[in-house]
């Protein structure tokens, strides 16, 4: 029986993902990580990896000089200055193990960048489109991405831009098929969404069944307030009929608090967790089957100046 197998036997995962990160935190030290993460390349177990480093007291710290290894044909790609202040992706799954939900506060340390790969990706919500459905209940804009998903086989894009939200709502829109504005191809080819496809996937690891195809919804929003007007961010307390939803704050200028809030129920008046999110890739995770959430309006700090806040939600569903 070779490693990979071993490993893939205790840890009960098909997950080349989640196989690779245990193979790397369960090695000694950063080098011989670095040593099995290339052996195991070349003997064919590992196909195509991106490779974070976390240690075992759930930071993630990268591997000093490894640009000398780039080039080595035994590594895909490699992405190593990650911060240090982050949550390890095992105490994100205890969480959800848990609780259902969780808040994510350092989850941007899962998503290696630099500065540009981060202000490039962030632009894209600045060219969304006026979301037609909802004119009359709030002043959003949006983007949308569709693909299919069967754990362990490569994502497939869906071109269709039709969304059908599977859930309605208690306000005055447009319910039925939303006809939406496909999100821009740097969106879809960015790095950084690559990531976080990767990481979402992983977080839910065997909650996704073999072989069942799923849906993910990638959503841009964003809202936005001016003349003093109040913009509903969501439909009160509700679902969207989905099953996961990873909701990852990108970016907000001018507003108010804002907070987002998880509920037991859609009647319910104290919340399960009420936290603002305020840094790039903040992350609130929860099981949308089973809870409920909602986020108050944006409003302008300063009336002199247009406030928005920008959210990338993923879901996942089983599919339609
Ligand atoms: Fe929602």
């Amino acid at each position: 029986m070779g490693y990979l197998d071993r490993i893939r036997r205790r840890s009960r995962t098909s997950s080349v993902w989640k196989l690779y990160l245990l193979m790397l935190t369960r090695a000694p030290g950063p080098h011989e990580r670095l040593q099995n993460g290339c052996a195991r390349r070349k003997d064919g177990s590992i196909t195509r990896c991106s490779a974070l480093f976390p240690e075992q007291s759930g930071q993630f710290k990268g591997i000093n000089g490894f640009d000398s290894g780039i080039a080595d044909p035994a590594i895909i790609e490699c992405k190593v200055a990650c911060p240090a202040d982050t949550m390890s992706i095992d105490t994100i799954i205890d969480d959800l193990n848990r609780h259902d939900y969780c808040h994510a506060p350092g989850f941007h340390g899962l998503i290696c960048r630099d500065g540009d790969e981060e202000v490039a990706f962030k632009r894209h919500w600045e060219r969304l489109s006026v979301d037609e459905n909802y004119r009359n209940y709030t002043r959003r804009e949006r983007r949308f991405l569709l693909y299919r998903f069967v754990p362990g086989q490569p994502l497939e894009i869906d071109r269709n831009t039709n969304f059908e939200p599977t859930a309605t709502y208690d306000v005055d829109y447009t319910p039925g098929v939303n006809r939406l504005t496909y999100a821009e191809d740097s969106f879809i080819d960015s790095a950084i969404l690559r990531q976080r496809l990767e990481t979402d996937i992983a977080i839910l690891g065997s909650r996704l069944v073999p072989g069942r195809e799923y849906t993910i919804d990638v959503h841009l929003f964003r809202i936005i307030a001016e003349h003093g007007a109040v913009s509903p961010t969501t439909s009160g307390i509700h679902q969207d009929g989905l099953e996961w939803v990873f909701m990852h704050f990108i970016d907000s200028g001018n507003i108010r608090p804002v907070v987002s809030e998880i509920h037991a129920s859609k009647g319910s008046t104290v919340p399960l967790l009420a936290q603002p999110l305020t840094d790039f890739l903040d992350t609130v995770i929860l099981n949308d089957a089973v809870l409920y959430h909602s986020a108050n309006a944006v409003q302008q700090a300063n009336q002199d100046e247009l406030a928005f806040r920008n959210m990338l939600l993923i879901s996942f569903s089983s599919a339609r």
